[in-house]
């Protein structure tokens, strides 16, 4: 007897993690190598999705043994798979190194587009920052063995340089980025908080506020 096994492709498992982690709020996303639009469609339809960055050339680009051929129509293929959220995607036809100042802060970003060690590494630090805090930073290939698996290597010094757990299941790579501390001081007590709800002081009950740096 044959036993079947089928693997399913999509959801990705960042995008299962994140169906969980947001539940449902709405959030903004960018997508580094958005090619033909299946992982974008699969996003939009797993998690509430207020707005899409797709950055992506559809030009050549630096990974051995690919070319142009494939990106041939794969930007109106996204289109026309991507229709039905016309209005809230945004297609930035450069590499990512220069899209960089053409999108906002966002809730969840993946990384997909060169899967060498130093695009994949550069790819991680420079977007960081348009990461909010709490929201996931993950990307695919970290199986790819392109590059002697540059992605698990950039992934893997990315983590340890910043401190941060990384996630890791079948072919997804994810992080949460860290909600930043927040210090306050009431009634001679120092706290330092985690997270954005409103903290009341233990020994008075009032609403603390932020320390400000002078
Ligand atoms: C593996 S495909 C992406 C597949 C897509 N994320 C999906 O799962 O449906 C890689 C894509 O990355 C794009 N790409 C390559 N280098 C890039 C870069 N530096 N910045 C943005 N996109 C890039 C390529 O044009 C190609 O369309």
């Amino acid at each position: 007897m044959i036993n079947y096994n089928i693997v399913r492709k999509f959801p990705r498992h960042s995008t299962r993690f994140a169906k969980r982690w947001f539940n449902n709020k709405p959030i903004t996303v960018i997508e580094i190598g958005t090619y033909k639009g299946y992982n974008a469609k699969d996003i939009f339809k797993n998690l509430n999705v207020k707005s899409f960055f797709a950055i992506d050339p559809y030009k050549d680009y630096g990974e051995e043994g690919k070319d142009n051929k494939d990106l041939i129509n794969a930007k109106e293929q996204a289109g026309f798979r991507l229709k039905e959220h016309k209005k809230d995607i945004f297609f930035i036809k450069e590499y990512s190194d220069k899209a960089l100042d053409k999108v906002p802060i966002v809730d969840f970003i993946y990384i997909d587009g060169e899967h060498t060690y130093h695009q994949s590494k550069r790819d991680m630090i420079n977007y960081w920052d348009k990461l909010s805090p709490g929201g996931i930073f993950a990307g695919h290939d970290i199986t790819n063995p392109r590059d002697n698996y540059g992605v698990a290597r950039a992934f893997v010094e990315f983590c340890a340089e910043k401190g941060l757990k990384p996630y890791i299941s079948r072919t997804d790579w994810w992080v949460v980025k860290p909600l930043k501390s927040r210090i306050m001081r009431c009634c001679d007590t120092e706290y330092i908080v985690e997270g954005l709800e409103k903290e009341y002081c233990q020994f008075c009950d009032r609403e603390m506020e932020e320390e400000q740096d002078d």
